[in-house]
């Protein structure tokens, strides 16, 4: 790939979510806001705000940017030149999100290149009324997403990207079976040679099997129907991973209770129950994690779209592909 100071900047860019007390300089702040500035609109339909009170945000940055769609501005602009408005209000809104957005990133790369970093905060718009008084926003004003702000107190590695040919489709969009879905999710996790993996719904294998191929030391297959926990044996024997392979035919809750014994000791988590249980699981699973999870262990759960999870851990990957949504949660809680 080539490089240069630019790209170089932007692949190692990543959200920050601790800062030091340190409070960017006027020039900075000017600097990157400006830069925003100069990315591709449509319309300028967004104008920005500023809080520099740190303790306003849950990440306690010295700044705080909302980005709002703005159509007021616009519509003050042509009013005063005599204009009469007859774009409709979606039209609108899309390419005020778009430009909003465009302003955002731009300047998230403007302070990257001088040594800042930040964290967009999606709650926003659910916060927009609350934040509509707090700065006093007229009509047609819509705080649509914040970004905090300012120099590093921690230096997380980049989080991992889907694979180039699995984002960029050439002349014809490919049909996405399960085996290119569970190719994505092993790439985000990069290498797992030498790991212990937990698959607890485990189904007839395919998860624990793939991580198997990669390398990984260990797999504990976790199956309540007998029936499918047959079909899985002869999947691990016809691929001869039986002295890497453990098949425990029990509850998710009765496996873990007896794998809690032997202390955290797994490091991959492969989570993959029926949707509609997801959050009934979650609730049950997050008090015995830690007794099986190793701190910094990576919990892989996939759900349907509108799945929300996080497990008690830290979400390092979450992406939807038509109506199945994986996150990646690492856990940060040793045992207790
Ligand atoms: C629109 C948007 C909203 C986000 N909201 C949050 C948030 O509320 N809290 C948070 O910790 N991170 C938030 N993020 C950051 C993402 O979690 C982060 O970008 C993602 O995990 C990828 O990690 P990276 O930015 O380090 O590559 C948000 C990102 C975007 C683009």
């Amino acid at each position: 790939m080539l490089h240069n100071p630019v790209v170089d900047t932007m692949m190692v860019r990543k959200s920050i979510r601790r800062f030091q007390d340190k409070v960017p300089t006027e020039e900075v702040v000017e600097a990157i806001v400006r830069a925003g500035q100069q990315a591709p609109f449509a319309y300028q339909l967004c104008s920005l705000l500023l809080c520099r009170n740190a303790a306003e945000n849950p990440f306690h940055a010295p700044l705080l940017f909302t980005f709002c769609v703005d159509s007021h501005r616009l519509e003050r602009v042509m009013a005063l030149r005599g204009w009469k408005m007859v774009t409709n209000d979606l039209s609108l809104l899309l390419f005020g999100i778009q430009d909003a957005s465009l302003l955002g990133e731009n300047m998230v790369i403007a302070a990257e290149s001088l040594g800042l970093g930040s964290c967009y905060l999606g709650s926003t718009p659910y916060r927009a009324a609350e934040i509509v008084e707090e700065y006093a926003l007229p009509p047609r004003v819509f705080p649509l997403v914040q970004l905090a702000m300012g120099y590093p107190a921690e230096d997380p590695p980049p989080r991992p990207r889907y694979p180039l040919e699995f984002t960029l489709f050439e002349d014809r969009y490919p049909e996405m079976g399960d085996e290119m879905v569970r190719e994505a999710i092993f790439d985000a996790l990069g290498p797992i040679g030498g790991l212990r993996v937990l698959d607890l719904f485990a189904g007839t294998g395919a998860m624990g099997l793939e991580a198997l191929s990669r390398g990984v030391r260990e797999c504990v297959f976790v199956e309540e129907d007998p029936r499918v926990c047959a079909v899985l044996k002869a999947n691990i024997a016809a691929l001869e991973y039986e002295p890497h392979s453990q098949v425990i035919n029990a509850g998710y809750l009765h496996a873990l209770r007896i794998l809690a014994r032997g202390g955290p000791g797994f490091d991959l988590l492969f989570l993959d129950p029926p949707y509609r249980m997801l959050s009934e699981v979650e609730g049950l699973l997050m008090p015995l994690l830690p007794s099986v999870l190793a701190d910094g262990g990576v919990a892989v759960v996939e759900g349907g779209r509108a799945t929300e999870v996080t497990l008690g851990g830290d979400p390092v990957f979450d992406r939807t592909y038509g109506d199945t949504r994986v996150v990646m949660v690492k856990m940060r809680r040793t045992a207790t």
